[in-house]
């Protein structure tokens, strides 16, 4: 699929791998929708990209909210072809420990959010995509999920995490196969360790020992070498049903 004729809706998009795809594609003659849940983040990038991108506020664990978003995107930019699923949450707790077991209510909410999420916007978006005319190579859209690579090698409290990444990287092929006839592609990413927000809450000095824990090169990854991923899977008509590691290598110890 051609980059400028691209209108994506991004998950997360207001911060960290998700913003630096809005970025990205805003760059390359693209539109896109940011679909957060950080108003004031979303609406600072939408006021700097000018009119290539628009926030819609949607947590993506709601029917209502996602179907307004898109919805929404429709309205401004008269088609979405591209969905990018960047939301996502992660908080370590153990399985069980000295002060009793996880809390179920903890799990239960990342897998909400990091799987369901996905899937509820996937689907959302892919039923609006089976209506777009087909381009020159018969395709109508691509989904494209972020995981992690803690759905291959978790890590020390991150039985939820691994979990809700697990069944991201598990969809995508029967998500594929769903969507083959309508000409629309599922391709999942899994990030090893990439410098954003979400690893702001680390200290320096852990974060230069995570970065010296990639083999090469031996440092976090940058989020517009994600993003640089994504505008690939969308341009390569052939990657489909696969995930692919952005990882430089890193396979995860235990902790
Ligand atoms: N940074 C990494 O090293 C890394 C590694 C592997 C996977 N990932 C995955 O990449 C994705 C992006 O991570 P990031 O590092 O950019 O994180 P980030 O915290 O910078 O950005 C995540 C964004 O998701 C939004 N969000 C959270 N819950 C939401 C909800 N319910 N509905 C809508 N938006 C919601 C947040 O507001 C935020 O803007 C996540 O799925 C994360 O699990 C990140």
């Amino acid at each position: 699929m051609r980059i400028d004729g691209v209108v994506a809706v991004v998950t997360g998009g207001a911060s960290g791998l998700g913003e630096a795809v809005v970025r990205e594609i805003t760059n390359r003659g693209g539109r896109a929708a940011i679909l957060d849940i950080a108003d004031e983040a979303g609406a600072r990038l939408e006021a700097e990209l000018g009119g290539g991108a628009v926030y819609c506020r949607a947590d993506v664990t709601s029917e209502a909210e996602v179907t307004r978003a898109i919805e929404l995107t429709i309205a401004k930019f008269g088609k979405v072809n591209v969905a990018v699923n960047s939301a996502g949450i992660s908080s370590p707790s153990r399985t069980a420990g000295k002060k009793g077991p996880m809390d179920l209510a903890l799990f239960e909410r990342i897998i909400r959010v990091n799987l369901i999420g996905t899937f509820n916007v996937t689907r959302l978006a892919a039923a609006k995509m089976i209506g777009n005319d087909a381009d020159a190579g018969g395709e109508r859209g691509v989904i494209i999920n972020t995981a992690s690579i803690a759905a291959f090698d978790g890590q020390i409290g991150q039985a939820a995490y691994a979990a809700s990444k697990a069944g991201v990287v598990g969809l995508t092929l029967p998500v594929a196969r769903d969507l083959a006839d309508s000409g629309i592609r599922a391709v999942t990413i899994a990030p090893g360790i990439f410098d954003t927000p979400m690893m702001a809450s680390f200290s320096d000095e852990v974060r230069a020992s995570l970065g010296n824990s990639v083999p090469f090169p031996r440092r976090m990854g940058r989020p517009g070498e994600f993003a640089a991923m994504v505008i690939h899977v969308i341009e390569n008509s052939m990657l489909n049903g696969e995930t692919i590691r952005l990882d430089g290598a890193l396979r995860m110890a235990p902790k």
